[in-house]
């Protein structure tokens, strides 16, 4: 029996999860709300925000995993990429507790942990989870990635943004017509009661399959702009509409690549992952697809999707299976290394 805790702690988000043998006894997230009146995340709040929850959280999960810290094989935390005095707070007090308890320390990218999201087996239920190799979208507020899958220990990127990421394309336009951060969810929200056809934004046309969201940015910046001019009402009056026409373009612009990244491979088991996979546009469009398609599609449960600590905590499972412990003197990683 193999118990791992895991701290995630990149970003807004002080996250702690319990895993044994590969099922998640408990997923706790704290949210920090410190920022949303800066439209943004502040770095320096949140690692202030990270200091102050991350005990209670890690006791909340242990308690609901009802697992005792003497219990844990392995300690797990996030070492890249994110906010590197956020990225600190989690290391330092993962590495305290492998020290204090004299067991193994295990790092853990954030984005191949996104990814892995999807290998997470529930407790009490038998959810069905992709066999390797598999494609998996990635898309969350810093990157927007088509990842191949050979094992959970071995993935490639085959495509990426060139500028903006999709949750960055939703956060912005969300903030053009006025909606507070994070402006995602909030786009999904209003889109539920839009048509999606209302308005027609562009797409890009980049070769391969990378990505490119900054010019349907610009594009739906003057488009907004324009329409305030001829009428000072216009978003109020058709919020659900521009909502649901920009994220329609967004959905499609990931979901042509994602295609396209398919029929390259010929892999038909396809995942998506990261903060924006909780989109409800973006989850209906791929189920189309896939049946469209003949894939076998995959989605992780929503509290897996948006930033937590049971990705961390799956991924260091099987990082623990294969021996990849680090040195007390391991540190943290603002960027992708
Ligand atoms: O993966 P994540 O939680 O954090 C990062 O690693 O970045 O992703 C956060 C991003 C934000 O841009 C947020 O607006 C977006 O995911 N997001 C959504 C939705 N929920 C979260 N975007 C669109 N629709 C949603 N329902
Ligand atoms: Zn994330």
């Amino acid at each position: 029996m193999i118990t791992i805790l895991a701290i995630e702690s990149s970003c807004d988000e002080t996250a702690a999860s319990v895993c044994r043998d590969g099922i998640i006894l408990s997923n706790v997230i704290s949210s920090q709300k410190v920022h949303e009146k800066y439209g943004g995340v502040v770095p320096e709040l949140a690692s202030r925000a990270h200091l102050q929850s991350i005990v209670p959280v890690v006791e909340s999960a242990l308690e609901i995993a009802n697992a005792d810290l003497a219990e844990i094989d392995a300690f797990a935390f996030t070492q890249s990429p994110g906010l590197i005095g956020a990225l600190l707070v989690g290391t330092e007090f993962t590495k305290s507790m492998a020290l204090a308890f004299g067991k193994p320390l295990i790092a853990v990218h954030h984005m191949q942990a996104h990814v892995l999201a999807n290998l997470i087996q529930q407790k009490d239920k038998k959810n069905e989870i992709p066999s390797f190799p598999f494609l998996c979208l990635t898309v969350s507020g810093g990157h927007t990635q088509i990842v191949l899958c050979e094992s959970a220990l071995s993935m490639k990127i085959i495509g990426q943004t060139l500028d903006d990421a999709a949750g960055e394309a939703f956060d912005k336009s969300a903030k053009i017509i006025g909606l507070p951060y994070p402006g995602g969810p909030l786009i999904d929200k209003y889109a539920k009661q839009g048509n999606p056809d209302k308005y027609k934004f562009p797409e890009p046309k980049i070769e391969g399959l990378n990505f490119s969201f900054s010019g349907l940015k610009t594009a739906f910046l003057y488009f907004i702009r324009d329409e305030k001019i001829k009428n000072e009402n216009f978003v109020e009056e058709n919020l659900a509409d521009i909502c649901a026409s920009i994220q329609s373009r967004i959905v499609s612009v990931l979901l042509n690549k994602l295609k396209k990244a398919s029929e390259e491979t010929g892999i038909k088991e396809i995942c998506i992952a990261g903060g924006v996979s909780a989109n409800s546009g973006l989850r209906n469009a791929f189920e189309k697809l896939g049946k469209e398609e003949g894939w076998k599609t995959f989605i992780p449960a929503f509290e897996y999707c948006t930033d937590n600590a049971a990705m961390i905590a799956i991924t260091a499972y099987y990082k623990y299976l294969d021996s990849q412990f680090e040195e007390l003197s391991v540190v943290p990683s603002a960027r992708t290394a």
